[in-house]
């Protein structure tokens, strides 16, 4: 995040571009890439209706279904995924941001590009069980 390009690999770099260009950086953003907005999550997946998200922390209507957009810093060391705990890989988190409004849509192996730029996201030094 520092601009410093030595520091991924060129599959890493692949997944870098693929990451802005279908635009997950319009809402994974700045250093920590995410943290700092709150998304709606996408009805066609199945959750707890009955969890409303920020709603009930703010009690406004337009924050019903509105939920933390995570950092992705780590996130490859930090399943299960989602505010529901209701993903268990990062292939299938990945697989459903598809449903979030990006530029197109990603097949399997774009996924797992994508995904060789997230593992350059952890720091495991820091990250313990
Ligand atoms: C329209 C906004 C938006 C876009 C675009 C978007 N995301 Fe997300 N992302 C979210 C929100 C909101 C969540 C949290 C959903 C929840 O908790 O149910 C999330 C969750 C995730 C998670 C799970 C993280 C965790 O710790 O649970 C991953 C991984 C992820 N996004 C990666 C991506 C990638 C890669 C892209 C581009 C292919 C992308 N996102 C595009 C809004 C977005």
């Amino acid at each position: 995040m520092d601009g410093n390009l030595a520091a991924l690999s060129s599959e890493e770099k692949v997944g870098l571009q693929l990451f802005m260009d279908v635009g997950c950086t319009n809402c994974h953003n700045g250093n920590l890439l995410g943290g700092r907005n709150f998304g709606k999550v996408d009805s066609i997946y199945s959750y707890n209706p009955n969890d409303l998200g920020r709603f009930e922390f703010t009690g406004n209507e337009s924050d019903k279904y509105f939920f933390k957009i995570p950092s992705l810093r780590n996130v490859v060391l930090t399943q299960p995924y989602f505010h529901d705990g209701s993903v268990q890989t990062i292939q299938e988190a990945v697989n459903r941001m598809n449903a979030y409004n990006l530029n197109r849509q990603l097949d399997r192996s774009e996924i797992n590009t994508i995904i060789s730029f997230l593992n350059a996201l952890s720091d495991k030094a820091k990250v313990t069980r």
